[in-house]
């Protein structure tokens, strides 16, 4: 059974054309269909049965949507970070306002950054993108943080030109990783994992969220597409072009526990 089964969101800021953006485009330009685009995601969540907590928004802050970059989830514990953007480091009271009822939360401590887009739960392991926004210090902590639990963290280096190991790479299922060849060396990715290469020009594609056979996806990545429906997943586009120009994914609209 898939392990998305709640999740917390949080609605686009009015201000969402303001939101941090230097990789995938240079900002949003409509966010009346950013705030659409929010919307069916947020019912395709809940159509895959997700118990989704709606969380308010604020224009102070333009990324505010942005809720997986607050936090770290393991069994039923929370770790904070310490965003790696200082225009973002607000916008986690409201997150852990949300989650301080369901979760025990714990916090990083300096001079750890980490954006929770930096981090792949992948089986008994913590994939750890380290970033422009995520040090290997947070590595550290969030390897502290998750080893009593049984999990080990494993380490990726990410090039200058990708924002977040999510924004390049999603594990879509078990032991399966989906990822552009390109920003990974032979080492990158754990040696039990299987990984499917897309087109370096279908990166956006590689970020998914998977419910056991059915995989949410990107609209527009025909190549990524058909490299899962081979496999016999089902997959589920939603249009994603205005949250995508804000350097947002799917994976980053929302935390899982
Ligand atoms: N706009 C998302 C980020 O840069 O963190």
């Amino acid at each position: 059974m898939s392990e998305h089964r709640r999740a917390i969101v949080r609605g686009v800021a009015d201000t969402f054309d303001q939101a941090v953006a230097a990789y995938f485009g240079t900002g949003p330009s409509d966010v009346d269909e950013a705030k659409r685009q929010h919307d069916t995601y947020v019912a395709s969540l809940r159509k895959f049965g997700v118990k989704v907590k709606e969380l308010p928004t604020d224009n102070d802050y333009p990324d505010c949507c942005f809720v997986e970059d607050q936090v770290v989830v393991c069994d039923g514990k929370g770790l904070l970070t310490i965003s790696g953007h200082d225009t973002r480091k607000g916008e986690q009271d409201v997150v852990k306002a949300g989650l301080e009822s369901e979760l025990e939360l714990s916090r990083m401590t300096p001079p750890a950054r980490m954006d929770g887009g930096d981090v792949i739960k992948f089986g008994d392991k913590y994939l750890v993108g380290i970033s422009t926004r995520t040090n290997r210090e947070a590595a550290q902590q969030l390897r502290d943080f998750v080893t009593p639990m049984g999990y080990t963290v494993h380490e990726i280096p990410i090039p200058s030109n990708a924002l977040h190991l999510k924004s390049i790479a999603s594990s879509p299922a078990p032991g399966l990783i989906l990822a552009p060849r390109v920003y990974f060396d032979e080492n990158s990715f754990p040696e039990d994992a299987e990984v499917i290469w897309v087109p370096e020009e279908e990166v956006y594609g590689a970020n998914t969220i998977g419910f056991d056979n059915d995989i949410l996806v990107a609209d527009g990545y025909p190549h990524a597409h058909k490299a899962l429906t081979d496999r016999g997943f089902n997959i589920h586009p939603i249009e994603m072009s205005q949250i995508r120009a804000g350097d947002g994914s799917l994976t980053c609209l929302s935390v899982f526990y």
